[in-house]
């Protein structure tokens, strides 16, 4: 039987996820999405070009592997053709051999993207459509993605159509017959644990399970199958979009005006270094540019939260962790770490599930020492600063889960593989 892992994002997405699935995939011989759809951005950066994948599985660039979209994804027609055309344009040919996508997958139609559009404001949604999609899908007046391509409507676009037929299969018997032969699967979660439908912090999250249990249902695949639970988490923490973030530096609405291209100077490290809240966040904006991959908002910034984390570990039960974007924290004299929340003069270490407490929960940190050197080119754990090296082993400390690699730039050659 062949092995399969699965990736999540620990946070609210945007952990690098793909990256990180791309230098897996090496060992790999399947890569699939299970659920989400293109509200997901995943760049992968190799030399000096950058791909970024919507709905694609980021295994795609790699020779001889199949990709697979899975039934439990939700499928925007248009945009995945769109996706297609453009790696043919960069010379990646796309047949059946090397990307599949599942039957049972639904499709985001007009309707979905207007009403995601008119209400999911409020939440802060991407506005691919997503939330409507999901909701027909359970109220069972959605559309599958076979029934779409053979409904013969003359509102539809004909070379999509024809592009993406060949491409349709049942994919849960594709897959579970490849690994009864033996072969490797990787899946690839979207969004991160903390937007779960069922454990994150709802209404502000995404309309899926991007918690590891989201594998097996939208895939199709059996829990006993799964070997590994792989978590991604940076260094520290992102978030677009609305919802509570207790670690933030600064708030939304001073980073919703702040300009992209405005380069980080001296005085404004200097005054991060101060203990300048929303410089620190601005400064870890700037050096980790984060700016979102599908709709360029502004990522909310702040230090890395240790319950929220742990509250990860547990819904995921992780087996390993990849830690990235450690370079981003370079400039920094001091690095809090926030051990426990404090609610009404009472200290929490769980994650509180309920929104009227999160929201007025106050982070409990801890001091950690920061380093300047810059980390991009370090190609083992042993070149590391030592304050760096303190940080990666205090998190996995206190997590409780090895972390097996380290990042520290978004290139495939900027990975390092601990001892
Ligand atoms: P979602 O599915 O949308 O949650 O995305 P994702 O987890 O695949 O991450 P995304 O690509 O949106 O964001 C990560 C960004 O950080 C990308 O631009 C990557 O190229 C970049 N990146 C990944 N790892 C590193 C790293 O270690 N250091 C730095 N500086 N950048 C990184
Ligand atoms: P939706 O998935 O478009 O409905 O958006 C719901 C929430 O999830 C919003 O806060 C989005 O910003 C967030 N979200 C959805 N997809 C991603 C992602 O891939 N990365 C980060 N945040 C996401
Ligand atoms: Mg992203």
């Amino acid at each position: 039987m062949g092995k399969v892992t699965v990736i999540v994002g620990g946070q609210y997405g945007d952990e690098g996820k793909g990256s990180i699935v791309d230098f897996l995939t090496q060992k790999a011989d399947i890569v699939a999405r299970c659920q989400g759809g293109n509200n997901a951005g995943h760049t992968v950066v190799i030399g000096n070009k950058s791909y970024k994948f919507h709905l694609i599985p980021s295994g795609i660039l790699h020779k001889n592997k199949l990709n697979i979209i899975g039934n439990g994804t939700v499928i925007d027609p248009e945009v995945l053709c769109n996706e297609i055309r453009q790696l043919e344009q960069e010379g990646v040919k796309i047949t059946d051999k090397n990307l599949v996508i599942s039957s049972n997958a639904h499709v985001i139609q007009e309707k979905h993207k207007e009403e995601d559009i008119k209400t999911g404001s409020k939440i802060g949604t991407t506005g691919r459509g997503i939330g409507p999609c999901y909701k027909d899908k359970i109220n069972r007046t959605g559309i599958k993605i076979y029934d779409y391509l053979n409904q013969n409507s003359d509102k539809q676009n004909f070379d999509c159509i024809k592009k993406l037929k060949p491409l349709v299969k049942d994919t849960s018997f594709v897959v579970n017959k490849l690994l009864g032969a033996g072969k490797n699967l990787l899946i690839e979660g979207a969004q991160g644990s903390l937007l779960d439908i069922d454990h994150g912090t709802y209404p502000y999250v995404t309309s899926s399970n991007s918690t590891a249990g989201g594998a097996c249902t939208g895939l199709g695949i059996g829990p006993t199958k799964i070997n590994d639970v792989i978590g991604i988490f940076k260094a520290y923490v992102t978030r677009v979009g609305e919802g509570s973030f207790i670690t933030e530096l600064g708030n939304y609405n001073q980073c919703k005006n702040e300009n992209k291209d405005e380069v980080l100077n001296k005085s404004d490290i200097a005054k991060a270094n101060s203990g300048d809240g929303y410089t620190q966040g601005k400064m870890l904006r700037k050096q980790g540019n984060e700016y979102g991959t599908t709709t360029g908002r502004p990522r909310r910034c702040g230090w890395f939260d240790l319950v929220a984390a742990k509250y990860a570990v547990m819904l995921n039960g992780l087996s390993m962790i990849v830690l990235t974007k450690l370079d981003v924290l370079s400039n920094f004299e001091t690095l809090n770490v926030c051990v426990a929340y404090e609610y009404n003069n009472k200290k929490l270490e769980d994650f509180p599930l309920q929104a009227e407490i999160l929201e007025k929960c106050k982070p409990i940190y801890e001091k950690l020492p920061g380093w300047k050197e810059d980390l991009t080119q370090i190609k083992r754990y042993d070149k590391l600063p030592e304050n760096a090296k303190k940080y990666i082993q205090y998190l996995e400390q206190k997590l409780g889960v090895p972390i097996f690699i380290v990042s520290v730039g978004p290139g495939r050659d900027q990975t390092i593989v601990m001892e």
